[in-house]
């Protein structure tokens, strides 16, 4: 029979392809996305399954490359699963392949060879940023490549501790007609790499682009592929980046590392509260701390508001950091509780470019908003936690314990917090408890 090569047309955004080409995606909505893509001859030969019962061969548990990278080990969940492929997302520039460097030569150090598959860059500009970088380390080495095949094969006759390959977006299948980045390219070569990884037992990173509105440029369904997704975040006019875990077959997915693009790469903040803190200006209407949970540990973050007489019109809202729907209702709250802000414009923002989701961080937000608003400031040793009910009472928080260990050790002296959540005080005698039942009562104990 001949081989017969089909044309398909296939949405740049989500992945769905169709038959013709359509100017909208019926499955993601995005307009003009569909591309033509010419996939190759299917594989005709199938091959017999093997089933296997459940009981035998277990794995009693994974083997782990610990990278030896602070902050990396701890987001993975102890280092990267043999055979796993861990995709590391950000907006190109960030620091990815920065960080990667990084990570290939504290594997290198540790556990043996390590491959840094270069598709985006040429091999000289990487040894650029690698002697900025320090690194001379003889056992990282480099791949410049596009092809995947042909970066399987070079790993194949290596057998490396760790196989990056940068970008997932500039290597090619080939066997695919299209071009580098295109959804089926992006596809076929992850999965590619991901038979490898999972024959081989070796672990796999892959850097992948993400697009401004969040996603992994083109291919969503990568995140589907990979049994990690890591990524790196940040302000690209501030040096401070955040990695952490939106998806993980292996560990947590709320642990975060916080870090400072040096000019020796990025280097882990030891002390995240007192880094966020670090800014902080004492004694100024407007600012309140919370202490914010993050996956195994408890950051001390400042929330700051403004409250400002409105212009025309109808006042402004804005949140930065902080979610919006949550600031509405608590404006609703406090209408409720006497405070009136419904002419007054708001902002209300998260320092330090953190985003808080977390509930807990309600009382604090009231706190500065009310501060704000009655133009005196909050004593500086004073932090606040606590979840606010649409009816204004203050509910519990989880891990209040911790939350009140992290304010003790960064030497607040006095803290607001759910009354239900008061029992956990007992164990911190030198801090001043302040438990609060309801939004009116804490206006009233703000003075
Ligand atoms: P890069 O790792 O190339 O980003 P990505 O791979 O995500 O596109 O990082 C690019 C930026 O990092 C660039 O603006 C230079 C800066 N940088 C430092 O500040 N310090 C360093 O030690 C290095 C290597 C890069
Ligand atoms: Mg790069």
């Amino acid at each position: 029979m001949p081989q017969r090569v089909t044309t398909v047309f296939a949405c740049q955004s989500c992945g769905s392809a169709s038959p013709k080409w359509l100017g909208r995606c019926p499955e993601c909505g995005e307009w003009n996305s569909y591309v033509e893509e010419i996939r190759g001859p299917k594989p005709s030969s199938a091959r017999e399954a093997i089933a296997a019962p459940i009981t035998g061969e277990a794995q009693s548990s994974e083997i782990r490359v610990e990278t030896g990278m602070p902050g990396l080990d701890r987001v993975l969940g102890g280092g990267i699963v043999a055979g796993s492929v861990v995709l590391l997302g950000g907006e190109p520039g960030i620091g990815k392949s920065t960080f990667l460097l990084q990570v290939a030569r504290a594997v290198a150090a540790r556990a043996g060879e390590v491959l840094y598959a270069t598709a985006e860059e040429s091999a000289p500009q990487v040894r650029l940023r690698g002697e900025r970088l320090r690194i001379h380390e003889g056992s990282l080495l480099l791949i410049a490549e596009t092809d995947v095949a042909c970066i399987v094969a070079g790993a194949e006759g290596r057998a490396p501790a760790l196989l990056i390959v940068d970008s997932i977006q500039a290597v090619r299948d080939t066997a695919l007609a299209s071009a580098a980045g295109t959804v089926s390219q992006v596809r076929e070569c992850a999965s590619v790499l991901l038979r490898y990884a999972k024959s081989r037992g070796v672990p796999v990173v892959l850097i992948g682009h993400v697009t401004k509105d969040g996603s992994l440029a083109g291919p969503k369904s990568l995140e589907h592929l990979v049994d990690t997704v890591v990524t790196l975040e940040g302000d690209r006019t501030s040096l401070r980046r955040m990695l952490r875990a939106t998806k993980n077959r292996f560990g947590p997915v709320d642990e975060l590392a916080l870090y400072d693009m040096t000019g020796e790469g990025l280097t882990e903040i030891a002390n995240p509260s007192a880094a966020l803190l670090a800014e902080r200006r004492r004694d100024l209407p407007g600012s309140a701390v919370t202490a914010a949970r993050e996956g195994s540990r408890c950051l001390l973050v400042e929330i700051q508001a403004l409250v400002g007489p409105s212009a025309a019109g109808s006042p402004r809202r804005v949140a930065i950091g902080v979610d919006g729907g949550r600031l509405a209702l608590l404006l609703a709250v406090l209408e409720g509780a006497g405070l009136s802000l419904a002419s007054r414009e708001v902002f209300v923002s998260c320092a330090g470019g953190l985003e808080t989701a977390e509930p807990a961080s309600d009382l604090a937000v009231v706190a500065a908003l009310v501060s704000s608003a009655r133009g005196r400031a909050i004593p500086a040793d004073v932090a606040c936690f606590g979840e606010i009910g649409l009816l204004g009472e203050v509910r519990r928080v989880p891990a209040a314990g911790s939350r009140l260990k992290e304010a003790a050790a960064m030497g607040f002296t006095t803290a607001y917090l759910p009354a239900g959540d008061a029992a956990e005080a007992a164990r911190f005698p030198d801090m001043t408890i302040r438990p609060v039942d309801r939004v009116a009562d804490f206006l009233k104990m703000m003075g």
